[in-house]
């Protein structure tokens, strides 16, 4: 068995999903992956400052930026990392002219990241978290607690386990059974999004990074969307002296 958690193969699954990826996720989720971006932008605390410059953490093909730019008309720049070419160079030929000076690219794995300390007035992450295991949320909590400035705003969602609710048994069928089978005829047999059920059904819920965010001294709230089939964090770090 391949480890799924490993950034190279991580970066395999995203390279191959790249062409596909935002008709899928929009399809399949019947718009809920929209409707949670927007509301993961939603729950971000208001930004200390405007012509704020901040990151989107596994920014994919920058499906946030639209609902970021429009909550926050003055933003000064977005600079999106993720780990993986393909979606990287879609998210180039998605760029509209009129938003691509605010937009900049880092290729690079957040597990093993330079990015400066205290160089965020936000940081913002869509559907980004269900890849990593444990150890690897703990240092992407660190990550974020490092790069944002005092005052800084952050917000993370992910798509999760909605245990407890009792449609969960068919939500789980929908993410485990459907899609692999939708991909299978619909997609010429490709098996990369039936690894996205696995991620989301191992992930369980960002109860656990909120802690870890926590214990990384951020203040942190957590939200469940939808009967918890999404949940996330929000919060910001405290400022200077405060
Ligand atoms: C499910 S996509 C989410 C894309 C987008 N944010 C959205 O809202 O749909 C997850 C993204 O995380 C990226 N990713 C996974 N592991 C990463 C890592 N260690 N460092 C940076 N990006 C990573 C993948 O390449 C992929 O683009």
């Amino acid at each position: 068995m391949p480890d799924i958690y490993d950034p190279k193969f991580v970066k395999n699954v995203f390279d191959r999903c790249s062409d596909r990826y935002i008709t899928f996720s929009l399809i399949c989720s019947f718009g809920f992956t929209e409707r949670w971006r927007r509301q993961c932008v939603a729950a971000m605390p208001a930004l200390p400052t405007g012509k704020a410059n901040g990151y989107d953490l596994m920014a994919g093909t920058g499906e946030a930026w639209p609902h970021l730019l429009k909550r926050f008309g003055d933003i000064g720049s977005i600079i999106a990392v993720d780990i993986s070419s393909g979606m990287h160079r879609r998210a180039i030929e998605r760029l509209h002219a009129h938003r691509a000076h605010r937009i900049e690219f880092i290729e690079d794995d957040v597990l093993a990241s330079d990015l400066p300390p205290e160089s965020a007035d936000f940081v913002i992450s869509t559907f980004g978290l269900k890849t990593f295991n444990s150890e690897q949320h703990a240092r992407l909590a660190a990550l974020v607690a490092r790069v944002l400035k005092p005052g800084g705003a952050f917000s993370m969602i992910e798509a999760s386990d909605p245990k407890g609710w009792w449609l969960r048994s068919l939500y789980l069928f929908h993410l485990k059974m459907v899609l692999p089978l939708i991909e299978r005829i619909f997609l010429r047999g490709a098996q990369d999004f039936a690894m996205i059920g696995t991620y989301s059904t191992n992930f369980g819920n960002a109860a656990q990074v909120a802690k870890m965010l926590r214990d990384q001294g951020l203040e942190v709230e957590f939200s469940k969307y939808f009967f918890g089939c999404a949940t996330g964090v929000a919060g910001h770090k405290a400022r200077a002296g405060a």
